[in-house]
């Protein structure tokens, strides 16, 4: 549970060209040190979650950002899957990407950040 009140009446530009969904915004605007999502198969959670560490690890240099599932089977059909849409889907991502290690999963940026799956 949070305190934190998030104001949804700006003006908000989305970063990196995404589109994207509400729960986009809260995560990608929270403060807070642990952002929970709770809610239905499905509805989003995964997806917008990795378009906010996309545009963290784009932000700030040398970010690590280690995304875990159950197993790489289930990494592999759901978070990478996404993952690769939500890159194909930005040229301005693209940009900031160095390279994409398909035998490691890892995406490296020209920052330094990297997120390993
Ligand atoms: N902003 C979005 N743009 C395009 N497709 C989306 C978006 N959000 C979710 N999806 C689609 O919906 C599917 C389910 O979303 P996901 O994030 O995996 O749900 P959850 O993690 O809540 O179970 C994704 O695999 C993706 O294909
Ligand atoms: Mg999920």
């Amino acid at each position: 549970m949070t305190n934190e009140t998030i104001i949804t009446d700006e003006i908000f530009t989305t970063p990196e060209g995404f589109s994207c969904s509400v729960l986009f915004k809260q995560n990608y605007q929270s403060t807070a040190h642990i952002v929970v999502n709770q809610g239905g198969t499905s509805s989003g959670k995964t997806f917008a979650i990795e378009q906010v560490l996309f545009c963290l690890a784009g932000e700030t240099a040398k970010q690590i950002i280690t995304i875990v599932g159950q197993d790489i089977p289930n990494l592999k059909a759901g978070a990478l899957r996404d993952a690769l849409t939500i890159y194909h889907s930005s040229e301005i991502l693209q940009g900031k990407i160095k390279s994409y290690n398909k035998t490691d999963r890892t995406f490296e940026f020209a920052n330094g950040s990297g997120t390993m799956g």
